[in-house]
C-alpha cells in the first residue's frame, strides 16, 4: 500500500517505462522517483527480455540497476545517449527543473545534454509556476569554498530574486560530498525571474562546478497523481 505520494511517482515512473525501446541507450536520474523508474525498468529487463544499457547519475542508482539485473557502462563506453529519464525538484511551465536535491545535478546535467531526449518524471507537487521555493543547489569545489560563497551572495545583488541565503548543505556536522567529492551550496532565493540569466551568471563564479537549474534541456514531463492519473507535459 503506497502513500499518494509515492503512488504519485509510481505512476510517473511506470508511464515513462512505456517509452523505452529495445536497444536504447538510456541515461538513469537519482532520487526516489528514479528509484521506481529503475526497478520497473528492471522487471522488464529480467521478465520481457528488454535489451538496454544504462548510464546511471550517481553511485545510487547505479548500484541499484546492477541489482535489477540492468546492465550498466559509463558515459564514454555509451557515447551518446537516445533517452534520460530522471526526476526533479521543481518544474515551471516552460519545463525549465530545479535539481539537485539528491546533490547528483553534475552528473545528471552531462547525462541529460548527452541524450536525444530527457523526460522528468515527478509527482504533482513538484509543478510550480515560478522556480526558486526549492533551495537551488550549486556544486562547489571544496578549495576555498567560503570565498565562493561570498561572491555568489555578491552575484545575486541585483538579480531579480527574493531571498539571498547561501548555505552549506551539511549531514551529521559534516559537509555533503557529490560524487565527484565537491561541496554543495543551498541558495533559499524563494522566487527565480530570470532562470536563464541566474544559470548562466552563478557558471561564471570561481569555485562553481554547476548549478542545479536544468533550462531548455527537459523535453517533456510526466506528471502522477496520487490518484494513479498521469499526464504528459511536453
Ligand atoms: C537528485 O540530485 C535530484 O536532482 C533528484 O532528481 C531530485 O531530488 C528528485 O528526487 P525525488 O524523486 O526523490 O523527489
Amino acid at each position: 500500500d503506497l502513500s499518494p505520494v509515492e503512488k504519485a511517482k509510481f505512476v510517473a515512473a511506470k508511464q515513462a517505462c512505456a517509452m523505452v525501446q529495445d536497444g536504447m541507450k538510456l541515461g538513469l536520474g537519482t532520487g526516489s522517483t528514479a528509484e521506481w523508474l529503475v526497478r520497473c525498468l528492471g522487471e522488464m529487463v529480467r521478465g520481457e527480455g528488454l535489451r538496454i544499457q544504462a548510464v546511471p547519475t550517481s553511485a545510487r542508482t547505479a548500484d541499484l540497476a546492477r541489482e535489477q539485473g540492468i546492465e550498466v557502462i559509463s558515459l564514454e563506453e555509451a557515447g551518446w545517449l537516445d533517452l534520460t529519464i530522471d526526476g526533479a525538484d521543481e518544474f515551471d511551465g516552460d519545463l525549465n527543473l530545479i535539481k539537485g536535491g539528491g546533490a547528483a545535478l553534475l552528473h545528471e546535467k552531462i547525462v541529460a545534454t548527452a541524450s536525444d531526449r530527457m523526460v522528468v518524471i515527478a509527482d504533482a507537487t513538484k509543478q510550480v509556476e515560478t522556480l526558486g521555493a526549492f533551495p537551488l543547489p550549486v556544486e562547489v569545489i571544496p578549495f576555498g569554498w567560503q570565498a565562493t560563497k561570498v561572491l555568489i551572495e555578491e552575484t545575486l545583488v541585483g538579480l531579480d530574486v527574493l531571498g539571498r541565503e547561501v548555505a552549506l548543505r551539511e549531514k551529521d556536522g559534516a559537509p555533503v560530498r557529490t560524487d565527484e567529492g565537491n561541496f554543495v551550496l543551498d541558495l533559499h532565493l524563494k522566487r527565480i525571474g530570470n532562470a536563464r540569466q541566474l544559470g548562466l551568471v552563478l557558471n561564471q563564479v570561481p569555485g562553481v562546478v554547476e548549478n542545479g537549474l536544468f533550462v531548455d534541456i527537459c523535453d517533456a514531463v510526466v506528471i502522477g497523481h496520487g490518484d494513479g492519473r498521469v499526464e504528459t507535459r511536453d
